[in-house]
């Protein structure tokens, strides 16, 4: 994922690029870009798709209906929006709310590989299918919501978009459930063995993440065992289901 160096060294850094930014058509049509809010300490990331119309006149990601609903969702996790930090795919409003094209996608994702890399979250939440393939290609979204899947040194917990269970009662009461494994997925990540990095951050503070010393030492997973002492190989290690 980083064969380069990185461009930005904060995460306020990528969200004043992506504010002017026209790498993109997406750039043409949107009032405001996206690039992201909350807090870049987090342990918990949240990724949804794109900004919709209120996001696209406000410049905040989830403010429209859906994202009441997070919010409500979260408060009985329990988080407060400041806690977690929360962006999208794509910065950018697709005209109509249209799917953002492959090429749109790709030229977006330093932005977000980036945010990800200088907030190094332990879990990210993806909200919906298309965020969900970003990091599980090979996953599907009413088989694989609600599990808690190794990716390498972190963990996703892919969740229904909020939109969807908006529309859909029976979708709603899954995301709720889903939503209430958080503080389990935390808890998850943190026994999986991180290779220790020159001038790495100390451990995160913020809600949900506990000490270590309180995670009960279930039976070591056979993948931890294997884990090699650069990121690269952590990296590169198979994506898994913890559950
Ligand atoms: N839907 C998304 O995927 N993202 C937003 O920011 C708002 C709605
Ligand atoms: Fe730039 Fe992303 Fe907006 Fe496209 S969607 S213009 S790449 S910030």
């Amino acid at each position: 994922m980083s064969e380069q160096k990185p461009r930005w060294s904060s995460v306020d850094q990528i969200a004043a690029e992506v504010l002017s930014c026209t790498r993109c058509v997406l750039s043409e049509t949107r009032t405001r870009a996206v690039p992201g809010d909350g807090s870049s300490t987090t342990a918990v990331m949240f990724i949804g798709e794109g900004p919709g119309q209120n996001e696209d006149e406000q410049g905040l990601p989830f403010v429209g209906r859906a994202g009441k609903l997070l919010n409500s969702l979260l408060a009985e996790v329990p988080l407060q929006r400041e806690d977690v930090y929360i962006t999208n795919v794509v910065k950018c409003r697709p005209p109509g709310n249209r799917d953002p094209e492959p090429d749109e996608v790709a030229a977006c994702l330093p932005y977000l590989q980036a945010q990800i890399e200088l907030i190094d979250p332990r879990v990210i939440v993806t909200l919906g299918r298309h965020s969900m393939l970003r990091f599980y290609p090979q996953g599907k979204i009413s088989n694989d919501h609600g599990r808690i899947i190794d990716i390498g040194g972190r963990v996703l917990l892919p969740v229904y978009h909020p939109a969807a269970a908006l529309r859909n009662p029976r979708l709603n009461q899954t995301l709720r459930e889903d939503m209430r494994r958080i503080p389990e997925a935390v808890r998850k990540s943190l026994l999986l063995r991180r290779p220790a990095e020159p001038g790495s951050k100390p451990e995160h503070r913020s809600a949900l993440t506990e000490s270590e010393e309180d995670v009960q030492p279930v039976a070591e997973s056979s993948d931890t065992s294997a884990t090699g002492s650069d990121t690269e190989a952590a990296d590169q290690r198979d994506q898994m289901s913890l559950f």
